[in-house]
């Protein structure tokens, strides 16, 4: 019989990555918890009003929800009534004590598996979505099995647990289509009669009923360590490969090369590849830098400092990128922004999302703030979430209407690659401004030659 599945934790992980499960899954129920009611009452609202953005994610919602997927707060008949429980609680950086800064907070983690421990009636597959240290399932071992480490003390009568790693490699914005066809699904799991099982058993949920989802060669399994290890290196080479073009890009504008152009011919070598090259203000979300810092942290206390040197410099330059950005506005109006007023288009940390963790443009918002600018924030879908990030600033405008933001302003700065941008009348918006007009693209996806054309005075990252 197939069994059912429960995953703790309803947020940017948790709610998508179920809805796809439970699409693909039509013969499975599948529930999705969390503590936060009002999250649940919005996955459950009438007029599928979600708590997160995503393309195609409220169409999956109305296929499977009442049908096969349920939201509920309800987390002790949920863990009883499934076999295979994921947990999808946030691991944020934690910001006291030992590891202040770097190290991941593992209070829900515990918490969460203590629950479990507390509700389950029958032997567990618990598997670990959310991004965690290398050893944690140890830990979770340790504390669902009542056994000290992996040494094996007593193991006691009671429920047996199997844990095992799934770490989510889905990217916001496409979350539904990376889901639907990832590049690969990754189980980590102990060599162990129960841990096989255990892999098949998750295993036989990707690959979806009558295997009509997640191709079998496409599902890697590792062992558990390399499966925790290996979420943290691929966010961390990917956020690598962000920095190490922006560092580029500053060797561009300084000597009239254009990092487009050296972007395309670096990607069109094979060995590396045309994706993740795209220069702009720096990385945000909410998995780069933590898991960035996660990992130096891991490097530092296994003693490896300058692999833990090394990997803090990817921070380093994306914290550079933004105050770089301050600095040539700064140069470029003549050496003062008090006063001046500068429309910000875009506020999520990249387009298709209304999620603003770590994005840039709150980092050079706040710069801004400092130099007096009168800024006039707009963005499609993230007003709401960055008016509660800078709630602490004053004079801050938010505009749903980028016309409106742009009106008398000195200066539009493009912070995120919104598609509509590059449609908007560049025409009205120049007449609506103050003169010198500028426009600062940090993401190279306005047609510059035209806007110059216009009158505007064009700046661009990396040329
Ligand atoms: C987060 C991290 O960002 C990601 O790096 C990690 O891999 C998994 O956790 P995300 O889904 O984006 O992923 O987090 P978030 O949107 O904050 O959702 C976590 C949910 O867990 C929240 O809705 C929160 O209420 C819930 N939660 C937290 C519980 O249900 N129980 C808890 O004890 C703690
Ligand atoms: C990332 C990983 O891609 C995903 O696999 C993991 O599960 C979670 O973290 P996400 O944070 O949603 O996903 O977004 P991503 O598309 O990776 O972009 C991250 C940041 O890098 C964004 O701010 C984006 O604008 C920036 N970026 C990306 C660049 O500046 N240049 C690029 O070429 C690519």
């Amino acid at each position: 019989m197939n069994k059912n599945i429960v995953c703790i934790g309803a947020g940017y992980i948790g709610g998508p990555t179920m809805a796809v499960v439970a699409k693909m899954n039509p013969d499975r129920k599948v529930f999705v918890c969390d503590i936060n009611e009002k999250r649940i009452a919005a996955w459950n609202s009438k007029n599928f009003d979600l708590p997160i953005y995503e393309p195609g994610l409220v169409d999956v919602v109305k296929e499977v929800r009442g049908r096969n997927l349920f939201f509920t707060t309800d987390i002790k008949k949920a863990v009883k009534s499934c076999d295979i429980i994921f947990v999808g609680v946030n691991t944020p950086t934690k910001m006291f004590g030992r590891g202040a800064g770097r190290a991941s907070d593992l209070q829900y983690w515990e918490a969460t598996a203590r629950e479990i421990k507390g509700y389950a009636e029958g032997d567990k597959i618990v598997v670990e979505k959310s991004t965690l240290p290398v050893r944690t399932a140890a830990a979770m071992e340790a504390i669902l099995n009542g056994e000290r480490g992996t040494g094996g003390g007593e193991r006691g009568a009671g429920p047996k647990f199997t844990v095992l790693s799934n770490p989510e490699f889905l990217a916001e914005g496409t979350a539904i289509k990376d889901l639907l066809d990832p590049d690969r699904v990754l189980i980590g799991g102990p060599d162990t009669p129960d841990g096989r099982a255990a892999v098949k058993e998750v295993c036989d949920i990707y690959a979806g009923k009558d295997s009509k989802w997640v191709a079998r060669y496409k599902i890697l399994t590792t062992n558990v360590w390399s499966a925790e290890l290996t979420k943290l290196a691929a966010n961390a080479m990917l956020a690598q490969r962000v920095s190490s073009v922006n560092a580029l890009a500053g060797l561009c504008e300084a000597t009239g090369a254009d990092i487009d152009e050296v972007a395309r011919v670096i990607g069109a070598d094979r060995r590396i590849g045309p994706k993740f090259l795209k220069a702009g203000p720096g990385f945000g979300g909410s998995c780069f830098k933590k898991d960035v810092l996660n990992l130096v942290y891991l490097c530092e206390s296994f003693g490896l400092h300058t692999a833990a040197e090394y990997w803090s410099q990817v921070i380093k330059m994306n914290d550079h990128q933004q105050s770089r950005i301050v600095s040539r506005l700064f140069k470029e109006m003549f050496n003062t922004l008090a006063n001046k007023k500068i429309a910000m288009f875009g506020f999520a940390f990249k387009a298709d999302t209304g999620d603003t963790r770590e994005t840039p443009a709150g980092c050079v918002a706040r710069l801004l703030h400092e130099e007096h600018v009168r800024l006039a924030i707009t963005d499609p879908k993230a007003i709401e979430n960055g008016r509660r990030d800078l709630a602490d600033l004053d004079g801050i405008v938010w505009e749903k209407n980028p016309y409106k933001a742009a009106k008398d302003a000195d200066a539009v700065l493009l912070m995120t690659d919104w598609r509509e941008y590059p449609e908007l009348d560049w025409e009205k918006i120049y007449k609506s401004m103050r003169k010198p007009a500028l426009v600062f693209d940090t993401r190279n996806c306005l047609d510059a030659a035209a806007l110059r054309k216009l009158g505007f005075k064009v700046l661009n990252v990396g040329k």
